[in-house]
């Protein structure tokens, strides 16, 4: 069955943006627009069956033009941050935009998450879209074609699919940027949530959150996540090097499962609505960010005000500034290559 979507408004050039709900039959809800291939509402039951709102957003389309920290969004072509905006490919240096504190972040200037994607099918539970970055766009090489599916299942899962192609070597690295917060519209901050991470290495980094490229051990440190912790617990460690650097969470673990392995590695419980969601991939790390620069400044959905950490992101992806870290699996894309990755969210409750 074919969905028409709603219109959600035009972007100042003029463009359309339209608005798809996907529904299932047991009335889970996820609204995305082809703006950003932004996630705009998943609405998902707690333990008593009432429905409410799990990640952070707007209700307009205006306000993620003007100004948000990536809600819902998908980022690219690299998700997370390249040391200095440069990096070299077969001898040859690129310059990006450096952007964040001298670092280039989730892709640029205007990212993936400001294009506008062509959809290319939309049916009641699913929603592709692809778009064209152009050979340099951004800075980054090769015209890059990127095709990618969202799907709600009947059990509560929503799955997000890539594929890219390119026709000069370069580098990519995609990610969905929902800030989950599984209280419900929003209501409560995240600090009280449980979160697991299958995941016995971090990614350290330096005080510009570029990876220093060694991978140590959270065994003993406010990283272990291995078994659940409630968020608020360990998050002002400051006798911990890397919660002074990140400012709470900001880092990227690296997943204990089988490389290019498709599997579970983490969870997320809110213990008073009794929402948990599952998180399954096939890229070797997550990052996991708790809303440290949410700053209030933005109002969102509900009239909440966005406080530092009223949502937490698990962006899966391959590990920050891989582009400049040979020891790092590779974020290569070349051309006759096909980039292929889903990462899945799944609702339940406890
Ligand atoms: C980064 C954070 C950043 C956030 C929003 C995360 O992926 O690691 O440092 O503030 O995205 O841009």
């Amino acid at each position: 069955m074919s969905n028409p979507g709603k219109p959600f408004g035009q972007t100042p050039a003029g463009e359309s943006v339209t608005l798809y709900t996907l529904k299932n039959a047991k009335g889970m809800e996820v609204r995305i627009m082809n703006y950003g291939g932004i996630i705009q509402k998943i609405l998902t039951p707690d333990r008593n069956g009432k429905l409410e709102d799990v990640v952070l957003g707007f209700e307009t389309l205006q306000e993620y033009i003007k100004d948000t920290p990536y809600f819902g969004a998908i980022v690219g072509r690299f998700g997370n941050r390249i040391a200095n905006g440069k990096f070299t490919l077969d001898g040859k240096e690129y310059t990006l935009a450096a952007q964040n504190n001298g670092q280039h972040l989730h892709g640029g200037l205007i990212g993936f998450d400001k294009k506008v994607w062509k959809v290319e099918a939309a049916s009641a539970q699913s929603l592709s879209l692809s778009y064209v970055s152009k050979d340099m766009e951004e800075g980054f090489p090769g015209n890059l074609s990127i095709k990618m599916t969202y799907t709600l299942s009947e059990d509560n899962e929503i799955s997000v699919a890539y594929e890219a192609t390119t026709d000069k070597a370069t580098v990519l690295n995609l990610s969905n940027h929902s800030y989950f917060n599984l209280s419900g519209n929003a209501k409560r901050d995240i600090l009280n949530q449980e979160v697991q991470i299958d995941a016995s290495r971090l990614v350290a980094v330096n005080k510009v959150l570029i990876p220093t490229g060694e991978l140590t051990p959270v065994n003993g440190t406010p990283f272990d996540f291995t078994k659940p912790h409630v968020v608020g617990d360990r998050i002002n460690d400051t006798s911990s090097e890397q919660i002074v650097l990140g400012g709470g969470y900001d880092h990227c673990w690296a997943l204990d499962k089988p490389a290019g392995s498709y599997a579970k590695m983490a969870t997320v419980y809110e213990p008073v609505s009794g929402r948990k969601m599952t998180v399954s991939t096939d890229q070797p790390g997550v990052q996991f960010y708790t809303g440290n620069f949410l700053d209030g400044h933005l109002t969102g959905k509900y009239g909440v005000q966005i406080t530092k950490r009223h949502g937490l992101c698990l962006e899966t992806e391959h590990f920050p500034d891989s582009p400049n870290q040979p020891n790092f699996p590779s974020t290569v894309l070349r051309p006759g290559e096909v980039y292929k990755t889903k990462t899945a969210y799944k609702f339940s409750v406890n």
